[in-house]
């Protein structure tokens, strides 16, 4: 059985430097600056909040941020970067933090750690009573891309320097959507394996769950410069808030 507590636990100490390599610090400040539109100076939430990637820069922006992760060596993490986030170790599948936020968020394809629709839809459920009356939940999740898949798996080299080598194996299961995949990151003489069981949804399955739970979708984006959502994007920024009742 895949726990992602154990394997984010594996992945803690080399998440910085793997999140550098693959470009997702260089694209925090401009997450950040997306969320902050929908803060209006109230607190937000990140689902999955990790070692703060986000949360950093957008409590520098002012906002009052507070997460949850399942995992005690990414908070580790968390905590060594800042005293000013409030954190939970938690299951983001479901959760009542007893309190409401203007912003909850999802990013960087947390949601696809859930490997059940009925987890991910728990979690929607959980999120959507986490808001306050005009907040919203903003998922950031990758377009799902069979491309290379041979007899249901793929081996895919993501990188290679003088001093790493990335591959990731990945393995399809159609009938549960899941994507069971271990990375492994090659340096020097050591191999670290860190394996994941995520579940890939497309955008119409993830608006049929959000209204599953009473939300709709407000504003679907391809990225977080407000770039259109069309069949050529690879991942897409979806903004749900509390379903509108239509006279
Ligand atoms: C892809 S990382 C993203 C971290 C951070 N949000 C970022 O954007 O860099 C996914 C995070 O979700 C956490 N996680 C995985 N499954 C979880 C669960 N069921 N409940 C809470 N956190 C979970 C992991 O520990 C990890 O920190």
């Amino acid at each position: 059985m895949l726990s992602a507590e154990l394997s984010y636990n594996t992945f803690a100490p080399v998440y910085e430097r793997y999140t550098a390599m693959v470009g997702k610090i260089a694209e925090a400040q401009e997450t950040a600056a997306f969320l902050e539109q929908f803060c209006n100076g109230r607190s937000a939430l990140e689902l999955g909040i990790g070692n703060g990637r986000v949360a950093v820069p957008l409590t520098g922006r002012g906002v009052t941020v507070e997460g949850i992760d399942t995992s005690d060596n990414m908070l580790k993490l968390l905590a060594k970067r800042t005293s000013l986030i409030k954190a939970w170790k938690g299951n983001i599948a479901d959760f009542n933090l007893g309190q409401r936020y203007r912003l909850v968020y999802c990013v960087y394809n947390s949601f696809m750690v859930l490997a059940t629709r009925e987890e991910q839809i728990a979690c929607l459920r959980s999120a959507a009573g986490a808001l306050d009356e005009d907040g919203v939940l903003v998922i950031e999740v990758r377009v799902p891309d069979f491309e290379g898949f041979v007899g249901g798996q793929k081996t895919t080299t993501m990188l290679v320097d003088s001093e790493n080598t990335f591959v990731n194996a990945e393995i399809h299961d159609p009938i549960t959507q899941n994507l069971t995949q271990t990375l492994l990151w090659f340096t020097g003489t050591s191999v670290r394996r860190i394996p994941e069981r995520l579940r890939y949804v497309y955008h119409q399955e993830l608006d049929t769950m959000a209204e599953c739970v009473g939300l709709e979708l407000a504003e679907r984006w391809g990225d977080w410069k407000r770039g259109a959502f069309t069949s050529a994007s690879k991942r897409h920024v979806s903004v749900y808030r509390r379903t509108r009742l239509k006279c």
